[in-house]
């Protein structure tokens, strides 16, 4: 198993990305390192001590940038062999039981992203909004609207509306709305997901780049901080043909009684 100390520390001294807590900036420029290619899936990061070293941090900052990317699925640790980058798929996994962002899902299979903006601002709410967020008389709506591309290939939609006391300036977003959501504190932790499948009308399957008619999966989540308050009514439409998402399934209760 290659070790990748060479090409993750090519540029020395390391240069992490600016912003938020030094765990998550360690966090971006592992991100970036898988993005670019740096590291490929299957390769091994170098030991905490190591990392800790090199990048002039606490061991204690790696681990929880290591962990929060093990979360994500991003990287994957095997007991007493170390840490991996995690392994490549062409069609794109989304746990149905992680809260991950669509960034962090793109990460995880080494494909870099990117978004081309259709709409960013602030706007009075619609009834519908208002209900979902949950927002009081005057409150104004941060929309964001973008297509999701993995390199060239167009893979969904996205449609966003938040509290505009959460978001204040859309305009201000890099590139991930959870990343810049984390840098504030209101990164959600609990998501509620409807999933319900679809066939393209001519705007859509023109923009992701496919027939009008073909299928589509149309996620609409609604996303809260710890304290239950709203963060996000999103809707969005993948492309059918490029996703799959995964659940992991349990015995309920009931029937491990029975079983005993
Ligand atoms: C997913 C979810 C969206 C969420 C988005 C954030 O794709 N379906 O509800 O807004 O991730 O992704 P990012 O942080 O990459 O902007």
């Amino acid at each position: 198993m290659a070790d990748i100390s060479n090409k993750l520390f090519a540029s020395d001294p390391v240069v992490l990305p600016k912003g938020g807590p030094l765990y998550l900036q360690l966090k971006r420029w592992i991100e970036e390192a898988i993005e670019r290619g740096a590291v490929k899936p299957g390769d091994a990061l170098p030991s905490e001590r190591d990392l800790a070293l090199k990048v002039d941090v606490s061991r204690v900052t790696v681990r929880k940038a290591v962990q929060h990317l093990v979360r994500a699925g991003v990287l994957v640790q095997r007991h007493g062999s170390g840490t991996f980058v995690a392994p490549h798929s062409q069609r794109v996994e989304q746990s149905l039981s992680q809260l991950t962002s669509f960034t962090e899902d793109m990460a995880r299979r080494g494909m870099s992203v990117r978004a081309i903006w259709l709409d960013r601002g602030l706007y009075p709410p619609s009834p519908e909004e208002t209900v979902a967020l949950g927002l009081s008389g005057g409150d104004l709506v941060a929309r964001i609207a973008r297509l999701r591309l993995s390199g060239d290939i167009p893979l969904a939609i996205e449609r966003a509306s938040l509290s505009s006391r959460l978001l204040p300036d859309p305009e201000a977003i890099e590139s991930s709305l959870y990343a810049h959501l984390e840098r504030s504190n209101h990164r959600p932790v609990r998501a509620i997901q409807r999933i319900r499948a679809a066939s393209l009308g001519a705007a859509d399957a023109g923009l992701l780049g496919v027939a009008e008619g073909a299928a589509s999966l149309n996620i609409e989540r609604i996303s809260y901080l710890e304290s239950g308050r709203v963060v996000e009514f999103t809707r969005s439409i993948y492309r059918g043909d490029t996703y799959d998402f995964v659940a992991e399934l349990r015995i309920g209760a009931a029937s491990e009684t029975r079983a005993k």
